[in-house]
């Protein structure tokens, strides 16, 4: 690629991490192999409707079968992280009680050939593939699911936690609370918010109970979650645009960052919520001093800049997003690498410090493969403009330790099933040939010419003195 779009990687710390991101029920498939149980995306799949074209992840990238190669083809682009997560169904199939050995063998045997190609390993607990049978007993809406989370922490942390320096318990509690239980997209499907507001703070309880378990096992481990941020701007100057925003801002980014960081529920939600009848029997006293200081590290899904206005009566929070101008990716996103540079810059100026990984961050495009080549130009510009906005975010003194690309393969997205593709490999589902795209190149020179190497069995930093955000330490 040009130099133009050659990013700066010399201007990042030694030893950064660099890496890709998965998820186990987007590329895993093998669904029924080994005694996994099913999970709630297992289930959703097969509801009429829900996802586009009716796909499901039985078979996704075959990735559980493949493993060897996928690590292979990792080592290949440079990759010196691997952020994956465990399928909470393979470990546990009922989702407490009795471990199914054959699903932590796979996941030990996943991170030891990480950390033999010399990949830091960055274990995921929690992304979205609730056990069914947990459903069926209330799933998150209850707040017993905290212990049952716990439980398969302590699991997978005695399985794993020697060779895993990093850990995030939750991904996207929003996501999994929001759109899961109040529209409804996602699974299970729930369409109640209160429900929904219930289950965003069991998914927090849940995430400190789990850092806690860690921590027993393996002290130096570094637990942190994955929130989904967004830079948020008004559509217009008017006053009541200017407020819809910030309450989009208190909704998507301050309802998880401030109970986990400052120990409160942000003000303006609580009273909103509260004068519009919602339930907060949810919260017992002690719960917010359990989240405040449970973080080692902050992950950052980042994706795009989204545009709110004032929208009266529509939903609690009485705004509506604003269809983008300027360049989207195919999901409709709106491409700003410069949100992603604020959102850094905001979380350091408003937070106690604490160090932070881009945890995902990438783009869907309708890429071709033609002569065995897939030329994803525009994969590459929105990488390397984020790249270079999260180099800017260093510069300005942001305590940034990692970066993720989301993904490393293309797989299952969810509700648009395989009909979006995120990797910087290209997956050819009906014979499950991989082939890098001209973004895992780019990737891969961008890796090899940035600085240090990284000890894969020692996080970043660590040795650096304690660096639990908002707990004893920070004061
Ligand atoms: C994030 C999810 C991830 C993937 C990307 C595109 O919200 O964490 O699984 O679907 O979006």
């Amino acid at each position: 690629m040009s130099g133009a779009l050659s990013a700066p990687a010399s201007r990042f710390p030694e030893g950064f991490l660099w890496g890709a991101a998965t998820s186990a029920y987007q590329v895993e498939g093998a669904a029924a192999a080994d005694g996994r149980g099913p999970s709630i995306w297992d289930v959703f799949c097969r509801q009429p409707g829900r996802v586009r074209n009716g796909d499901t992840g039985d078979v996704a990238c075959d990735h559980y079968r493949r493993y060897r190669e996928d690590l292979d083809l990792m080592a290949e682009l440079g990759l010196r992280a691997y952020r994956f997560s465990v399928a909470w169904p393979r470990v546990l199939p009922e989702g407490t009680g009795k471990v199914n050995p054959a699903g932590l063998d796979f996941y030990r045997r996943l991170v030891e050939g990480l950390v033999e190609r010399g990949m830091v390993p960055v274990a995921t607990l929690y992304h979205w593939d609730l056990p069914q049978a947990l459903q069926d007993r209330g799933g998150w809406a209850t707040r017993e699911a905290v212990r049952w989370f716990a439980d398969y922490a302590s699991a997978v942390a005695s399985a794993l936690g020697d060779l895993v320096p990093y850990w995030v318990t939750q991904n996207e509690p929003w996501v999994a609370a929001f759109l899961g239980h109040a529209t409804g997209l996602h699974a299970p499907g729930v369409r109640d918010w209160d429900t929904a507001l219930a289950v965003a703070h069991h998914l927090l309880l849940s995430h400190a109970a789990a850092a806690r378990a860690i921590r027993e096992r393996h002290p130096e481990a570094r637990v942190g979650v994955a929130l989904d941020l967004h830079h948020l701007e008004p559509a217009t100057e008017r006053p009541e645009d200017v407020a819809a925003a910030a309450r989009m801002d208190g909704f998507r980014n301050r309802w998880f960052l401030d109970p986990l960081l400052l120990g409160r529920y942000p003000e303006d939600l609580t009273t909103r919520y509260r004068d519009r009848g919602l339930d907060r029997s949810w919260l017992r006293p002690g719960d917010l001093q359990e989240l405040r200081g449970s973080l080692d590290f902050l992950g950052v899904n980042y994706y795009a800049m989204t545009v709110v206005r004032d929208a009266p009566g529509e939903g609690p929070l009485e705004l509506a997003a604003v269809p983008p101008e300027g360049p989207v990716t195919a999901m409709g996103w709106r491409v700003a690498p410069e949100g992603l540079h604020r959102l850094l810059v905001r979380l350091a100026r408003d937070y106690p410090p604490l160090p932070i990984l881009i945890t995902e961050n990438g783009a869907a495009y309708d890429d071709a493969l033609a002569d065995g080549e897939v030329l994803d130009d525009e994969r590459v510009r929105y990488l390397a403009s984020h790249v270079a906005a999260a180099g800017a975010a260093l510069a300005d003194g942001v305590d940034l330790r990692g970066y993720f690309v989301w993904s490393f393969l293309d797989n299952f997205e969810w509700t648009e099933g395989y009909s979006k593709r995120f990797g910087l490999v290209y997956v050819d589902y009906e014979t499950q040939w991989r082939v890098p795209k001209r973004s895992a190149s780019w990737y891969r020179d961008l890796i090899g010419s940035s600085r240090g190497a990284v000890d894969p069995a020692r996080p970043v930093g660590a040795g650096q003195g304690p660096d639990r955000a908002g707990g004893p330490a920070a004061g």
